[in-house]
């Protein structure tokens, strides 16, 4: 069930994606990462002329929540055009910090492509428990 406030943070995704540095995929994506005291971290997606050094908007939206000191995290919003899923590294290094995350995905009219636990895009996570 989407209600009011899961549309602000669908709407702080998607100005996100209005920042995405896209120049090779022309791929815009926003992600909006709500930590448990309720703070947003918005990112989209960077990408660079050496493909592989472009970072996706979800673990931009991650690594600036986890720098600024925030670890638990409740619901995350992702906007694209067509609404894409997060990608396998982008679930599994949210799956670090947040197994129970509520994922929204959308796309940018605003349609809802899913919305559930981040445990049903990444079943049997890797997580630290598995390391001795
Ligand atoms: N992308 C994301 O930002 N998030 C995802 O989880 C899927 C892919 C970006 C990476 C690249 O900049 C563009 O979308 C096309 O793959």
């Amino acid at each position: 069930m989407i209600d009011a406030l899961d549309r602000d943070l669908i709407a702080a995704a998607a100005s996100a994606a209005e920042r995405a540095y896209c120049p090779y995929s022309r791929y815009p994506v926003g992600a909006a990462l709500e930590a448990e005291d309720g703070t947003v971290y918005a990112g989209c997606n960077v990408e660079n002329a050496a493909y592989p050094a472009g970072i996706c908007a979800e673990r931009v939206a991650l690594v600036k929540a986890v720098s600024e000191g925030r670890r638990r995290f409740t619901r995350l919003a992702v906007v694209t055009r067509t609404g894409g899923a997060p990608c396998g590294i982008c679930r599994q290094m949210l799956y670090e910090f947040a197994p129970d995350l509520r994922v929204i995905i959308a796309d940018t009219a605003g349609q809802i492509a899913f919305d559930g636990a981040l445990s049903a895009l990444l079943p049997l996570g890797f997580g630290g428990e598995h390391l001795p």
